[in-house]
């Protein structure tokens, strides 16, 4: 049995299909079991459970011989953050896989270090270096920024004026990378033994600004505004106002004024050396099939 913690997300649903389609026994630890909904009946096991409390995690660890990490406290589902999931919640879990004799992959983020400015990238570098400590067989899994993820966020914030906005000047080389690619990376890292106790890095074709991101999106939903551009001084205001209130929303912000700021770039030319069978899909693909998906969807209304 492999036991997903994220599997109600974004990597975490597609890796679950992909497990399923290999025959493969999968149970999703979500804290709850609405969120998801979306696998079919009887499609997939689901067991409620926090990482943010360990006596939740007894159940979900029954007969399990691997456990994969595809969790994240950067959102806003909840009273989360990076120290209390990445960190803490990490080292749960992978005490719980100590106990139960079970392998981990752990999702982590390419940059990840004990001085990176964003403080999630610091959390995760914490549970990598636990994990390595840990005794259980362990793959790490490092990807750069979900493009998916954030070429939906663009569209989001352009829903009404049709302009999406950016945080920051938006000129800043970013690698971003098909949260599918990483996928089946993850999928490899379960089923090839050669990728024990190694850290695998994933990242996309390009490196590119959020101008250039913002366009190629544009330019698919056949919009021709510009994007609006937050700048810099007011999202620090901002990061500073909400920081006591909504702590979540301000640590977002926080990140993307880095991400406007420090190198996000990224080659990935290793690990295609090393499996040069894995899928490397272009902007133009996502932005495709992306297209493809919501037409078929007004198709069905
Ligand atoms: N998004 C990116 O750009 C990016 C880049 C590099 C690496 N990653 C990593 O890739 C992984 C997947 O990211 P994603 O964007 O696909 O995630 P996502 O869609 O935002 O989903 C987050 C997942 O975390 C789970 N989670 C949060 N708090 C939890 C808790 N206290 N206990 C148990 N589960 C909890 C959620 O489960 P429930 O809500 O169902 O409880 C959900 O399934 C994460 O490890 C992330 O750090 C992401």
């Amino acid at each position: 049995m492999i036991l997903i913690a994220g599997g109600s997300g974004r990597l975490g649903t597609l890796i679950v299909r992909r497990l399923e389609a290999r025959g493969l026994a999968v149970r999703v630890l979500t804290r709850d079991r609405r969120r998801a909904a979306h696998f079919e009946p009887g499609q997939v096991e689901v067991v409620e459970g926090d990482v943010r409390d360990g006596r939740t995690l007894g159940a979900a660890m029954v007969g399990v011989s691997t456990v994969v990490s595809a969790m994240h406290g950067f959102g806003d589902v909840g009273h989360v953050s990076p120290a209390s999931v990445d960190r803490d919640g990490n080292c749960r879990l992978i005490d719980a896989a100590v106990a139960a004799n079970a392998r981990v992959v752990l999702m982590s983020i390419v940059g990840a270090s004990a001085t990176h400015p964003i403080e999630l990238f610091r959390m995760k570098h914490v549970a990598e270096e636990y994990l390595r400590g840990s005794g259980a067989p362990w793959t790490i899994v490092r990807a750069t920024a979900f493009a998916e993820f954030w070429i939906d966020l663009l569209d989001q914030t352009a829903a009404t004026s049709g302009r999406p906005v950016i945080f920051g000047r938006g000129a800043n080389p970013i690698n971003f990378v098909s949260v599918s690619d990483v996928a089946a990376l993850v999928e490899r890292a379960l089923v090839d033994p050669s990728t024990r106790g190694a850290t695998l890095e994933i990242g996309g074709p390009q490196n590119l600004s959020f101008n250039e991101l913002a366009a190629a999106l544009q330019r698919a939903s056949k919009r021709t505004a510009t994007a609006r551009h937050v700048p810099r001084t007011i999202l620090r205001l901002l990061a500073a106002v909400l920081r006591p209130v909504q702590p979540n929303r301000a640590r977002q912000i926080r990140a993307a004024i880095t991400m406007d700021t420090i190198d996000f770039t990224f080659v990935a030319t290793d690990l295609h050396r090393r499996f040069p069978e894995l899928p490397v899909t272009s902007l133009a693909d996502i932005l495709a099939h992306r297209s493809l998906t919501s037409e078929s969807c007004a198709a069905r209304l």
